[in-house]
């Protein structure tokens, strides 16, 4: 054979492997407003930056008469390439070849990415689109997801992972992304379930649509599973672009630093606004976070789900932090079950990470009630607390209205570990706010008036910041016109922490 039949020959099959499943399944994939899973890395990574690794892999199997069916790549796309600047690892499901599903071969292509990412420290990206474990392969396919679990464990806290879920992803391919550090979902075209439709009718003879068992809007508003939801494909790969851009490469390393075109000394007159004078008025806590960073640009992660916790990442003087607040526009800013899972995973994410921790407090305690109680509250709460406690990072704090019982020392108080604990004159730190509390220790009084009074006693007395501040809880009682220049000062001081746990084997969070 000659040289150029050899080029052509190799130009041939390097055609075959990226045509994928063919021209009519494409088609098929774009009709339903799917890209394939090359345009998709293409989509993701810097441009001209994508270098495929395993490209002409193929299936062993022979069971079904799979064996006449090989396509090179097998199903997966992979390799690596840059985001704004820096080293990633991507593989994307071709749903095109047997439904993007997971044999042996394909899973041995995805091992192959993780462990290069570990031992390189750069972060996964996993493009999902996936029926599961390949029907044909039986157990090797097992075997394969079950290596993909091992090493997304065994990379957790080490390199970031990051999945994408862009079409309907089942059994095998769930476990895999929520193994990893955020999920993106598609509004309308990805779908999510351990087990769809069909067998859920068979098992417990329920109905249910795909949409609403494990679509995006499910999975980022009722059961917590998804962390951003983009309105179509190149929207949501777009977010992930903007992830990555406040996070480090590996736990070794730093979140990437902006240029700061925001004054860093910037106060804003406004602020000392937004408190209203009635305690019991709601106000919105974005309205504040929104002011005090960098250029208003705020990633808020789980924005639909236990909307009372504010979680998400932003800049300040180009540095990124992790924000945890309270939301006093949704049921006060209570603490329940939800928000402090939601709140716990994101402290753990951000203290793995060396990304500092900036906490806005305004809560009127942990929500009573049976529901709360059966669910287990008391465990789901200490979930949060063993978080903040545990967290190394700096950890800012900064009290803007109330801090009642047990949810102000949960929310990273000087007592947990707190690094700089700052509160607003509006501040209320007590064991409970004023009504309660006297409906336990005076309830020798009758009269409506009566009551009144000692309410606003005990507000004058307790009900304020200047207690904690005397016993050097508060560090500072700042006007909230300078908020930001206030957290900037004091990241810059704990720029250099040092802080470790005892070393042990690892903890045991309350699960
Ligand atoms: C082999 C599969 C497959 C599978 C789909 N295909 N799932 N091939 N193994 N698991 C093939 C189809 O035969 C079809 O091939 C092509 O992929 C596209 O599938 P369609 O059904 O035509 O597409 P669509 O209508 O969009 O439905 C997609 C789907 C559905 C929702 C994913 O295919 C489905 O429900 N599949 C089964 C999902 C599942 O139960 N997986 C196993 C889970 S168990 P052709 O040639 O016709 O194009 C599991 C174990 C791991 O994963 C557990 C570890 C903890």
């Amino acid at each position: 054979m000659d040289l150029k039949t050899k080029f052509e020959n190799f130009a041939e099959i390097s055609r075959q492997a990226e045509l994928g499943g063919g021209a009519e399944r494409i088609e098929k994939q774009h009709q339903g407003g799917k890209k394939t899973a090359r345009e998709r890395i293409i989509q993701l990574l810097d441009p001209g930056t994508f270098q495929e690794i395993d490209k002409l892999v193929t299936h062993r199997a022979t069971d079904f008469g799979i064996d006449k069916n090989k396509i090179p790549g097998d199903g997966v796309v992979a390799g690596y390439g840059y985001i704004h600047g820096r080293l990633v690892y991507v593989f994307a499901q071709d749903f095109t070849v047997f439904g993007g599903t997971l044999s042996r071969a394909n899973a041995d292509k995805i091992v192959k990415i993780q462990e290069l990412a570990v031992k390189m420290g750069a972060p996964v990206i996993g493009l999902n689109d996936s029926g599961g474990a390949r029907i044909q392969e039986g157990v090797e396919s097992l075997a394969g997801y079950a290596d993909i679990f091992y090493n997304n464990v065994m990379s957790s806290g080490v390199i970031p992972q990051i999945s994408a879920i862009l079409g309907p992803c089942a059994g095998g391919a769930v476990y895999s992304p929520a193994l990893t550090d955020f999920i993106f979902m598609v509004d309308k075209t990805s779908h999510m379930f351990v087990t769809g439709p069909e067998v859920i009718k068979t098992v417990t003879h329920e109905d249910v649509s795909k949409e609403e068992l494990g679509g995006a809007v499910t999975h980022s508003s009722r059961s917590g599973v998804a962390h951003f939801t983009g309105g179509n494909e190149e929207q949501t790969l777009m977010m992930v672009r903007e992830l990555m851009s406040f996070i480090p490469s590996n736990n070794m390393d730093d979140p990437l630093v902006k240029q700061a075109t925001d004054p860093i000394g910037r106060t804003d007159e406004s602020l000392n606004n937004i408190i209203p004078v009635d305690p019991n008025k709601p106000y919105d806590m974005k309205d504040i976070i929104m002011k005090i960073i960098d250029d208003e640009h705020f990633l808020e992660v789980q924005p639909h789900y236990a909307e009372n916790m504010i979680i998400g990442f932003a800049r300040f003087g180009g540095r990124s932090v992790g924000i945890v607040a309270n939301q006093p526009a949704h049921l006060a800013g209570v603490l329940d079950i939800n928000s402090s899972i939601k709140a716990a995973r994101f402290v753990r994410f951000c203290d793995a990470f060396n990304i500092p921790l900036v906490t806005l407090v305004d809560v009127p305690g942990f929500l009573p009630g049976t529901s709360q109680e059966f669910g287990g509250i008391i465990k789901h709460g200490a979930k949060l607390l063993y978080a903040f406690a545990e967290a190394t990072v700096a950890k800012i704090t900064i009290i803007t209205r109330k801090a009642y019982g047990g949810a102000y020392d949960v929310m990273s108080s000087k007592h947990i570990g707190g690094d700089v604990n700052l509160a607003y004159p509006t501040a209320e730190i007590a064991v409970m706010g004023p009504e309660g509390a006297i409906n336990i220790l005076r309830r020798d009084i009758t009269s409506a008036e009566e009551k009144a009074k000692a309410v606003d006693e005990y507000r004058e007395k307790f009900a304020n910041p200047y207690k904690a501040a005397s016993l050097g809880y508060i560090d500072e009682i700042i006007y909230p016109k300078e908020t930001r220049a206030k957290i900037i000062q004091a990241l810059e001081m704990t720029r250099n922490k040092r802080k470790s746990n005892l070393p042990r084997k690892h903890g045991n969070i309350p699960l």
